[in-house]
């Protein structure tokens, strides 16, 4: 059967086409669906170990300037009460990081540019450089910045950035956002952070309405081709103030279909960029209270714990019911890194945790 002879080919190693992924992504027998589980598993493994990377992750503002259809944040939406972190709250996220001995912290915030803005992480990442004496890594998942402005926050001590492309296929990038929303400019963006010296990652969303298959594909290919050191990526979920919904009246996001796919699109994701950093991200855990370690088993080997301060962070809604609204810190740890432990993994403590594709390139 047309399952089989693909698993040959992962088996063997061999290039997987176009036609490879597709049949895999429409895999709908349980036992296959696990079968690539394993398969994605074992190559996970084989490249990066059974060790997750935690990076403490903290949402700055949720100021944003873009108007994206899905996401709950974006600028036109009035019944958001927008925040900035005070220097004083994101050091104290760091010293949060650093007692909970993750090796690394992301940044992240709703899309700003501006000379202010640019100045202003660049003091916070020296600052965190500081107080951890250099032993925090840092990521930015801050949108599309100049090159200049990307130089200068990689100058400053920050060595990963996470710019989600959300889709590589530019007619549905298109129908996600409004028309000043550049996909090139978007793409563009990429190359610039590679120039800029970081580690890159990237990501889509995954069963958005007027995606089809074939789009997933094109998002897989895109990706290797682009030969990122991270990906980021979960199934989209729905925000009853953003317009996407209303859209799409026919669309309904089936959350079993979109955690199928969203740990398909993980495992396929390791199957073509083996020693990479795949994160098994929020959007997964909203889906399911497993989601992530669901996630770690088809082969995601980095989870992103939220510690952004409980007052800031019922103000950064991508979606609906996101997970980890109400939870105390040290609580949800124990309880993820017990999930890790049950799974036979675990936690890699006080490491920067840099992908062996990177170290590789380097
Ligand atoms: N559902 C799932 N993911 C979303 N994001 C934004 N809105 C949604 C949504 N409604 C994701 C985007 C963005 C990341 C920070 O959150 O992919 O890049």
């Amino acid at each position: 059967e047309q399952g089989e002879r693909v698993f040959a080919k992962i088996i063997a190693r061999e290039n997987l086409e176009r036609s490879d992924l597709l049949t895999l992504l429409s895999l709908d027998t349980r036992a296959d669906i696990a079968q690539l589980f394993r398969l994605a598993y074992e190559i996970k493994v084989d490249n990066v170990g059974k060790r997750v990377r935690l990076r403490g992750l903290v949402e700055l503002s949720n100021v944003c300037a873009k108007d994206c259809y899905y996401c709950g944040i974006r600028h036109s939406n009035r019944s958001v009460q927008r925040y900035l972190m005070s220097d004083e709250q994101v050091f104290s996220a760091a010293d949060e990081a650093i007692r909970l001995r993750f090796g690394s912290m992301v940044i992240q915030a709703g899309e700003q540019q501006s000379p202010a803005f640019t100045e202003w992480i660049t003091r916070l990442i020296v600052g965190i450089k500081e107080r951890s004496e250099g032993r925090l890594g840092i990521t930015l998942s801050l949108g599309e910045q100049s090159l200049a402005t990307y130089r200068r926050w990689f100058a400053a001590g920050a060595h990963r950035y996470l710019l989600r492309m959300e889709s590589f296929t530019p007619a549905l990038y298109s129908r996600l956002h409004p028309a000043d929303h550049h996909y090139s400019r978007r793409f563009t963006a990429l190359s610039d952070l590679r120039a800029a010296q970081f580690q890159v990652g990237s990501g889509v969303m995954i069963n958005l309405p007027f995606q089809s298959l074939d789009n997933l594909v094109t998002d897989l290919l895109a990706l290797r081709d682009l030969d990122v050191d991270m990906i980021g990526m979960g199934p989209y979920l729905p925000h009853a103030e953003a317009p996407l919904q209303g859209m799409a009246p026919d669309f309904i996001a089936d959350p079993e279909r979109s955690m199928d796919l969203g740990l398909k699109m993980i495992a396929l994701a390791r199957i073509l960029l083996p020693n990479i950093n795949i994160a098994a991200t929020t959007a997964l855990q909203a889906l399911a209270p497993d989601g992530r370690e669901r996630g770690l088993l088809a082969g995601a080997n980095v989870i992103m714990p939220n510690i952004t301060l409980p007052e800031c962070k019922s103000n950064y809604q991508l979606y609906e019911n996101k997970p980890g609204q109400d939870e105390i810190c040290d609580e949800s740890m124990l309880a993820l890194v017990s999930g890790i432990d049950q799974i036979g993994e675990s936690v890699g403590w006080d490491e920067w945790g840099d992908s062996p594709r990177y170290q590789a390139r380097k």
